[in-house]
């Protein structure tokens, strides 16, 4: 075996992570656990974890439940397209009877990739596979001094194939996951522990002085910057409330009446002006401006306002009125519940 891989089994057995999808073998739990540590750090993760286990505590379970009751539970994780997949990818295995334990039949699931499948066949079937996240990106470019940019495809395959020739016979698995805790807590991003790291004798970064500087990232288009304006609207113990359609990453979840979407006037406008609103006895309150809200490939900048009405006022196409006790049981972007946690 490679100095390198033993260095690193080794402060696993000794620091490694104490994580409930370790040891498992259930490849269900194992990919659950990928797709939300896609999304979160470890530390927030295990407590969404925990909540779908108990909730389905088999991949059976989880294909069974309703879209909405599995975006509730996956709510404050974002990108709401992963919980979708999650979900079809469950009715995917129902359908099949059996986890699928190659990586050709793993990656045939919906929103799976090359990552996830190589820690799930790894960690759930023993597969020889290398499982290539940030951290072990992080963690090789910095050992090796390698400086190809790792989101090129270049990159993506010079890492890939080292990682692959590091692994050692039968315990993949284990190596995948050293190298995800190394870079979690040894190696990290901006201050890596080399006084007490296993293998800072043979680092390439720490010998050239370039941890800083590695692993080297190509430039990246600049994310879009997006206008909303938020208006909670409040009569009589009422909201009025829609559920987005088809087309972007919200798609599914519920909000609260949207006027302005991309700095332009939208089909949600609100049919009250301010005149109309004033005649009727509301009064429009300004909870927050210029919220910054971080996405993806997008910012979203909103301004939620409050709107008391003394009656009901016509509701645009597509919006309903709910009680506004029931409001806990339709899932909102994390933006909505921002402004929801705003409100007096
Ligand atoms: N990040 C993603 N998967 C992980 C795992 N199995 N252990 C630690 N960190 C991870």
């Amino acid at each position: 075996m490679n100095d390198f891989t033993a260095a690193i089994l080794h402060w696993y057995a000794r620091h490694g992570r104490e994580l409930p999808w370790r040891g498992i073998g259930d490849p269900y739990g194992i990919w659950l656990s990928e797709v939300i540590l896609q999304q979160t750090r470890v530390e927030q993760g295990r407590a969404y974890w925990e909540r779908f286990m108990s909730r389905f505590p088999t991949v059976e379970d989880l294909a069974a439940a309703t879209a909405d009751e599995v975006m509730r539970l996956w709510q404050g994780l974002g990108y709401y397209s992963r919980a979708r997949n999650l979900h079809a990818a469950a009715q995917q295995i129902a359908q099949l009877g059996e986890f699928p334990h190659t990586i050709e039949g793993i990656k045939s699931l919906r929103g799976v990739g090359d990552y996830t499948a190589a820690a799930i066949g790894s960690m759930a079937f023993g597969l020889q596979v290398a499982a290539v996240d940030g951290n072990v990106y992080r963690v090789l470019s910095r050992h090796y001094g390698i400086d190809t940019p790792i989101n090129t495809t270049r990159g993506k395959q010079e890492f890939s194939a080292l990682a692959q020739s590091l692994l050692p016979t039968g315990r993949a698995g284990d190596f995948n996951q050293a190298m995800m805790d190394f870079g979690a807590t040894q190696c990290t991003p901006s201050s890596p522990q080399c006084d007490t790291c296993p293998v800072a004798i043979t680092c390439e970064a720490r010998r050239s002085n370039r941890i800083a500087a590695l692993p080297v990232k190509e430039h990246k288009v600049q994310v879009k910057q997006r206008h909303m304006t938020i208006v909670y609207v409040t009569c009589e113990g009422y909201t009025a409330i829609k559920q987005r359609g088809a087309g972007d990453i919200w798609q599914g979840l519920w909000q609260p009446v949207v006027t302005t979407d991309d700095g332009v006037p939208s089909s949600d406008k609100f049919p009250l002006s301010l005149a109309d609103i004033t005649t009727a006895g509301a009064t429009l309150t300004m909870l927050a401006h210029n919220v910054k809200h971080v996405l993806t490939h997008r910012i979203i900048m909103a301004n939620f306002y409050l709107l008391r009405c003394t009656s009901r006022p016509t509701l645009p196409e597509d919006y309903q009125w709910i009680a506004e006790g029931d409001l806990d049981r339709y899932a909102m972007p994390r933006l909505i519940t921002r402004l929801l946690e705003m409100l007096p």
